[in-house]
C-alpha cells in the first residue's frame, strides 16, 4: 500500500508560504519551485536501494555505493517543467519522459496531447512531477500510462495537494507513494486548490 508523505521540513513550510504569496514574482516563484522540488526529492528518494561498489580514492580503495534503480522523471506539461531542473541537478543520469495532459474545460477530464515516453523501458522507477495534485485526473492518467508500460514503481512528487486529488490518486493506484509539501483545504468549483497558489503554470511562466 502506498503512502502519502507530507513534508514536515521547516524550510519547505517557509518556502511554500512564499510560493503561495500573490506578490511573489515569476522569477522568485520559479526559484522556489526549484528549491522545494530539491527538498521533496530528497525525501522521495530516501529509501532508494543501493548496491555496493569499490571506489579508489587518492589514498586507498574503499567501499562505495551506486544506485540500484534506473530513474525516470515524468513531468506533466506544462507546470511540471519547472520541477525538472532540480530533478536533473540531483540525478543527472535520469531519463526525462514528457507527458502532456490537459483538463478539458467543461468536463475537467484529463486529455493526453503529448507523449514522449520511449518504446524501450530502461528505467526501474518513475517520479511523476506535477506541482498541483488537484482533482487527481492528470496524475491518475499519467500513472495509467506508466503502468501500461509495465512500470510498477511509480512515485508522485508535487508541491500542493487537495484532499480530493489524494483520494482520487490513492483510489486508482493504491500502490504508489505520494510526496507533497502541503495538503490544502479543498477544490473550488473550477477545480483550483484553496488556498493553493493559483495556477502553477501561469505563475511560473508569467502568463496569468
Ligand atoms: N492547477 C493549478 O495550477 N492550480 C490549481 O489550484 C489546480 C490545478
Amino acid at each position: 500500500m502506498g503512502k502519502v508523505h507530507v513534508s514536515s521540513h521547516p524550510l519547505v513550510a517557509h518556502k511554500v508560504t512564499l510560493l503561495r504569496d500573490v506578490n511573489t514574482e515569476p522569477k522568485r516563484f520559479r526559484e522556489l519551485v526549484d528549491e522545494i522540488t530539491s527538498l521533496l526529492l530528497y525525501e522521495a528518494t530516501l529509501d532508494f536501494p543501493l548496491r555496493e561498489i569499490e571506489v579508489q580514492t587518492p589514498l586507498a580503495t574503499t567501499r562505495g555505493y551506486d544506485l540500484q534503480w534506473r530513474i525516470g522523471f515524468v513531468p506533466i506539461l506544462r507546470a511540471g517543467l519547472g520541477m525538472v531542473p532540480a530533478a536533473l541537478r540531483l540525478m543527472p543520469f535520469a531519463e526525462v519522459w514528457h507527458l502532456g495532459i490537459y483538463r478539458e474545460h467543461d468536463t475537467l477530464r484529463p486529455v493526453e496531447y503529448y507523449n514522449k515516453l520511449p518504446q524501450d523501458m530502461k528505467i526501474d522507477v518513475a517520479l511523476v512531477l506535477d506541482p498541483m495534485l488537484a482533482t487527481g485526473g492528470s496524475a491518475v492518467a499519467a500513472v495509467d500510462v506508466l503502468k501500461l508500460r509495465n512500470l510498477s514503481a511509480v512515485r508522485f512528487v508535487g508541491l500542493i495537494a487537495a484532499p480530493e486529488g489524494i483520494e482520487a490518486l490513492t483510489r486508482a493506484h493504491p500502490d504508489i507513494e505520494i510526496y507533497v509539501a502541503a495538503v490544502d483545504s479543498h477544490l473550488n468549483d473550477q477545480a483550483y486548490i484553496v488556498p493553493g497558489l493559483g495556477d502553477a503554470g501561469d505563475r511560473q511562466f508569467g502568463t496569468g
